[in-house]
């Protein structure tokens, strides 16, 4: 009885060790590593090291020369990974050294930059600070019925928390276009600045419609600023909530232990009380008081990148999720060559690609909605905003080494055209680029766009990067870059019109 008892109590240290090593609740203690590929060989470890627990690769890019950011979870993930580079030989330097410290630092930038003035008199989008969800869809349901004969909202169906996702139909003579431009956002839930681009295009088309009239002639827009509505709104949560769920799990196993050992004494100092009003003995669970008070201490998820799905729903539930949060890499979810590369079937990855292809109840409402709306075959192109880059990327990501689209000189002439237009609206150069010559990752809605969905001309535009590390663009800096972006925007609608 008294080994049963020692080995339980082991398994509680444990399972608080892995809680405090593997959850992305706050980001103390988690550190930026910087290293730099000198060939392809090194290139090809480092996008290994990504699918390593603990790793969160935040570079689009690693190739031979350029700088691959890592954020790395602290204690024996850091070991790991500074071991393995050194092992590799691989430069490399030590970045900031407490994220947390990153996100506390934005915060206070949102707070600020809240009180400056609106873009628009009269008009509830800004782009001074990042809006909220609800914000959004309200700003949404404004332009609708401010503006009924030119725009109409569509239900994409509802996320797995319940969110609405909203997508605006932006046309001149109620949908009849002979072609459509297919935009979305915010698949991945911390690069804020690609919602903030997508409700710039958005204002421009509709409240500014006036003077941009050539954008809508013989073209429907269709655009949904949040795909991953849940991520998205929990990147901007500051406190968690799930404090209790911690609470319970603490409870279940002492109450295993203690109850059935009788254990259980009145009011006395060196006894804890749970709330459930067993008490044990203090010196056996500081570690277990350190969880309770950590949790609470804990300060939301800045950089959560994947959806809210997925969520257990054995009795392992509670166990499992002390490993890791539920939730899937929507952009890894799409059903084309799912799988094949670049992606992680281990649930806790940041690029867990999903159970199946399109398990995720986001990315099946992204695809009914496309494949009901292009039932006509309208749609000529697909731009789906990420950060940070900044990068054009086109068709095809799924794979290294295989046969190129056969459009893909059009596609990088586009591309290209759309750069010079941003450069010179004052931009720094995007790169425009194959997909997986970068980073070959399957699954993404760009390959499924055009690949499945007969959407022709499809790319993913990684926008502009900036703050500290690249996500963390600076509220002051949102509306400069999307109007910059904006003049990229308008090459590529001018040749979805003639497409
Ligand atoms: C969600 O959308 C439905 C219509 O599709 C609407 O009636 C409802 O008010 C919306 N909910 C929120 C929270 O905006």
């Amino acid at each position: 009885m008294v080994q049963l008892r020692g080995s339980l109590a082991s398994a509680i240290l444990l399972a608080m060790a892995i809680t405090v090593a593997a959850s992305p609740r706050s980001y103390h203690g988690y550190r930026l590593v910087n290293a730099v590929p000198r060939s392809a060989e090194d290139a090809a470890e480092l996008r290994a090291l990504a699918t390593w627990t603990g790793v969160d690769m935040w570079s689009r890019r690693a190739a031979p020369g350029a700088t691959v950011t890592f954020m790395v979870a602290p204690g024996a993930a850091q070991r790991r990974v500074l071991q393995r580079l050194e092992e590799l030989g691989v430069p490399y330097s030590l970045g900031e050294h407490d994220v947390q410290s990153l996100v506390e630092r934005e915060a206070r930038d949102q707070t600020r930059s809240r009180a400056l003035l609106r873009d628009d008199a009269g008009s509830s989008v800004r782009f001074d600070t990042y809006m909220r969800h609800g914000e959004i869809e309200q700003y949404l349901a404004e332009l609708a019925a401010k503006y009924p004969k030119l725009v109409t909202l569509h239900s994409v169906g509802k996320s797995y928390e319940g969110r609405n996702m909203t997508a605006i139909r932006v046309s001149l003579d109620g949908g009849n276009a002979p072609r459509a431009i297919l935009v979305d956002a915010g698949i991945h839930a911390r690069e804020w600045i690609a919602p903030a681009t997508a409700l710039y295009l958005i204002n421009r088309l509709v409240e500014h419609a006036d003077e941009h009239q050539a954008l809508l002639q013989g073209l429907d827009w269709y655009i949904l600023p949040v795909v991953n509505p849940d991520g998205y709104e929990y990147t901007h949560t500051k406190v968690r909530t799930d404090i209790t769920h911690h609470h319970y799990l603490v409870q279940t196993l002492f109450l295993t232990k203690y109850s059935r050992t009788n254990q259980i004494k009145s009011s006395r100092p060196n006894y804890f009380i749970t709330t459930n009003k067993i008490l044990v003995p203090r010196a056996k669970i500081s570690s277990v008081l350190n969880l309770v008070i950590w949790t609470k201490r804990s300060s939301g998820c800045r950089f959560w990148r994947k959806n809210r799905g997925a969520k257990r729903e054995t009795w392992l539930k509670w166990l499992w999720d002390l490993l890791c949060e539920p939730g899937a890499d929507l952009n890894r979810n799409f059903g084309f060559h799912w799988m094949q590369s670049g992606a992680s079937s281990y649930p806790c990855a940041e690029t867990f690609a999903g159970k199946k292809a399109f398990s995720e109840v986001e990315s099946q409402n992204l695809r009914d909605f496309v494949l009901n709306a292009n039932k006509d075959k309208r749609f000529k192109m697909y731009l789906t905003l990420h950060s940070y880059g900044p990068m054009i990327l086109y068709p095809w990501g799924y794979d290294y080494r295989v046969e190129p689209a056969p459009d893909a000189k059009q596609l990088a002439d586009i591309g290209n055209e759309a750069n010079a237009a941003m450069v010179k609206a004052g931009s720094e150069p995007f790169e425009v680029e194959n997909s997986a010559e970068l980073y070959p990752a399957a699954g993404g809605s760009d390959d499924w766009a055009k690949g499945e969905a007969d959407i022709a001309k499809s790319y993913t535009i990684e926008l502009h990067g900036g703050g500290s590390q690249g996500f963390d663009l600076p509220a002051s800096r949102i509306l400069t870059s999307v109007q910059q972006t904006f003049e990229g925007l308008k090459v590529f609608a001018s040749h979805a019109r003639e497409l």
